[in-house]
């Protein structure tokens, strides 16, 4: 696929559907949510919707699952079993992130599941495109995974299903050893992705983004106004390519912003350092005061920073060079000390 056979109809086609049921719901005006929303049924009609869909929304949440997976593995997270499995797959966005994250050989098994035919045979055709040794199959995960024995991705997929496919989803993410999933970072999506979390913290720690695996702090009824998202960065070729810029005009996507909520869950419990603080949205900074909404093991607050107080962190922050989880001091509000 390159920018001249996109199929531009095809996109603002599956654009309209991933938004129709979310009209009118309340999302963040600078957080479109790509990819994401309630369809009635299958909406992938051949192969070159999904070749477009890869090749434009797809990337943007490949972005995303970097943005989660590298901080993950630099934390010393591993595979802690040898199947993986991509339910609700579309072109396997979420699997093809998790093999291309020196993941590669750590998994037997790539189990890909959809409920539009059309996807799985285009995610499996992608993976074996790229990496032909890998075993690749489609299949219904109930069918194949045995307790406990596989990775579950899930990417863009919550927003879409209704009772039935969404008890399905939970009821195989608690039979996994580990669970990877990342949904947009609206406002909605985040809150949802909260109720998993909520329904499956019994049976496993969280890794990510929650630096505890105590009840979310955001369920507090002072911080309802709030909700867990991130943003990841954009490669520069999202500023320099033409195609990029058609893309964001033709889809009115800001392409600057690029917001995510996700989820890491794990049967091993993750390391942790004593006092980590999950930065959550983005700090908000004026006149050498920054104000930044964090979770913590004893909730979610707002917090002040000063630039003359901790001046190296200040730049960190500022420049964005972090993934999220940080350690400080606090007193009355303040951060005190990096
Ligand atoms: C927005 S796409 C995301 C695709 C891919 N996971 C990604 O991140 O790019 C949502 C996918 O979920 C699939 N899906 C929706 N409801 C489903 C269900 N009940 N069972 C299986 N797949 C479903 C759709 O066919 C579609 O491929």
């Amino acid at each position: 696929m390159d920018w001249q056979s996109v199929d531009w109809a095809a996109l603002e086609r599956l654009r309209e559907v991933f938004l129709g049921r979310g009209r009118g719901r309340a999302t963040d005006a600078a957080a479109p949510a790509e990819g994401a929303a309630a369809a009635p049924g299958p909406y992938w009609t051949n192969e070159r919707d999904l070749a477009s869909y890869d090749f434009t929304l797809g990337r943007r949440i490949a972005w995303k699952w970097a943005a989660v997976l590298e901080p993950l593995i630099a934390r010393g997270w591993t595979p802690p079993a040898r199947q993986l499995v991509d339910w609700g797959c579309g072109s396997a966005i979420g699997a093809r992130s998790v093999l291309a994250y020196g993941l590669e050989g750590a998994f037997d098994d790539v189990v890909l599941w959809d409920h539009s035919p059309v996807a799985t045979q285009f995610a499996a055709a992608a993976i074996h495109a790229r990496r032909p040794t890998q075993a690749v199959r489609v299949a219904h995960p109930d069918a194949v995974v045995a307790d406990g024995g596989f990775v579950l991705v899930v990417s863009h997929v919550l927003n879409e299903l209704d009772t039935a496919g969404r008890d399905a989803l939970i009821g195989l993410a608690r039979r996994a050893a580990s669970v990877l999933w990342v949904e947009p970072g609206t406002s909605e999506d985040s809150r949802a992705l909260i109720t998993v979390r909520e329904e499956l913290r019994d049976s496993f720690h969280a890794w990510a983004p929650c630096p505890h695996d105590a009840s979310c702090g955001l369920l507090a009824e002072v911080n309802a106004r709030h909700w867990c998202h991130h943003f990841a960065r954009p490669p520069t070729e999202a500023f320099t390519e033409s195609g990029w810029s058609e893309f964001g005009r033709r889809l009115g996507v800001d392409l600057r912003s690029l917001p995510y909520a996700y989820l890491v869950l794990d049967r091993r419990e993750p390391p942790r350092a004593p006092g980590a603080a999950r930065i959550l949205g983005t700090p908000r900074e004026s006149a050498g005061l920054m104000r930044i909404l964090r979770c913590r093991a004893d909730g979610v607050e707002e917090v002040e920073l000063l630039k003359r107080t901790a001046p190296a962190l200040w730049r960190t922050l500022e420049k964005g060079r972090h993934d999220g989880l940080l350690t400080w001091r606090e007193q009355d509000g303040r951060v005190t000390t990096a």
